[in-house]
């Protein structure tokens, strides 16, 4: 993708807010203990910015363990769903790249589904500077596996229909220039699945970027054959999604 393409995909999302807050999914409690675990601090009480908020579907999760979690997210679109959902979680209209906070202010910065759109060589540096001594940046994004025929086949279909498909398969590109900053870097993947409606599917590929960002005539159309092959494969309408969440936990040497 081009920086110009990027951009566009990045800022796509406002537009499919309400269809991302219903049908994306969220993350497995084992996320918080590992979290909790690989920064060797309880999230009770951290100071937490959650940059990339979106909808605010990480930030409730965060805030109901305890945290003092503020919402960091440049899209008034994602943003004006996440206050209407959740008018008390503070929010704070921000960019990864330049963290509109003071040196040396929170335990934790998080990125839910959401580093991937920074450019880390700011967005690290930044991260650096608004980080307490020993506090940590919280990478991580659900995957899908697409070992299973059925998402293979799913993302044939879509890879061939529209133009901008790109599957998430960048984490280690977007996570490796971690390596070059001072912070001790671990990884965990996480395994779960959740149960959901053919038509949530739909609405879940609706709020991604690529189709978001696709002429209208043309998403709807791949969205009905899609329907339809779903259908084919999952005729009483439910469907068993397998994720894992692929987490990366740097934490800030002092
Ligand atoms: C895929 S959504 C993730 C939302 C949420 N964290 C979640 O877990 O569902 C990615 C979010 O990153 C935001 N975003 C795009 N560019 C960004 C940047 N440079 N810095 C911070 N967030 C950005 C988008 O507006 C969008 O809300």
């Amino acid at each position: 993708m081009t920086d110009y393409q990027l951009k566009v995909h990045a800022e796509s999302f406002g537009a499919v807010a309400a269809e991302y807050d219903r049908a994306r999914p969220s993350y497995p409690i084992e996320l918080l203990d590992t979290i909790e675990e690989l920064t060797g601090r309880p999230l009770k009480g951290a100071t937490v910015l959650d940059v990339g908020a979106g909808t605010g579907i990480a930030t409730r999760l965060l805030r109901a363990r305890g945290a003092l979690v503020t919402a960091v997210e440049p899209s008034p679109g994602m943003a004006a769903q996440l206050h209407a959902v959740s008018p008390e979680i503070p929010l704070v209209k921000g960019d990864g790249n330049e963290l509109p906070f003071h040196d040396a202010t929170a335990d934790l910065i998080s990125y839910a589904q959401a580093f991937h759109w920074t450019e880390p060589d700011r967005s690290i540096p930044e991260a650096l500077r608004v980080l307490r001594p020993g506090g940590a940046l919280v990478l991580f994004w659900n995957l899908k596996d697409r070992s299973l025929p059925w998402l293979a086949e799913q993302e044939a279909r879509l890879s061939a229909a529209l133009p901008s498909y790109h599957y998430y398969g960048l984490m280690n590109a977007v996570t490796e220039p971690l390596g070059r900053y001072p912070f001790e870097v671990h990884n965990r993947v996480l395994r779960w699945e959740r149960r959901i409606t053919v038509e949530d599917v739909i609405t879940d590929l609706r709020s991604k970027s690529y189709f978001a960002v696709a002429e209208p005539a043309l998403r709807e159309s791949v969205l009905a054959e899609e329907r339809a092959a779903l259908l084919e494969v999952f005729p009483d309408g439910e469907v068993t999604e397998p994720y894992s969440v692929d987490l990366t936990v740097a934490v800030k040497r002092d």
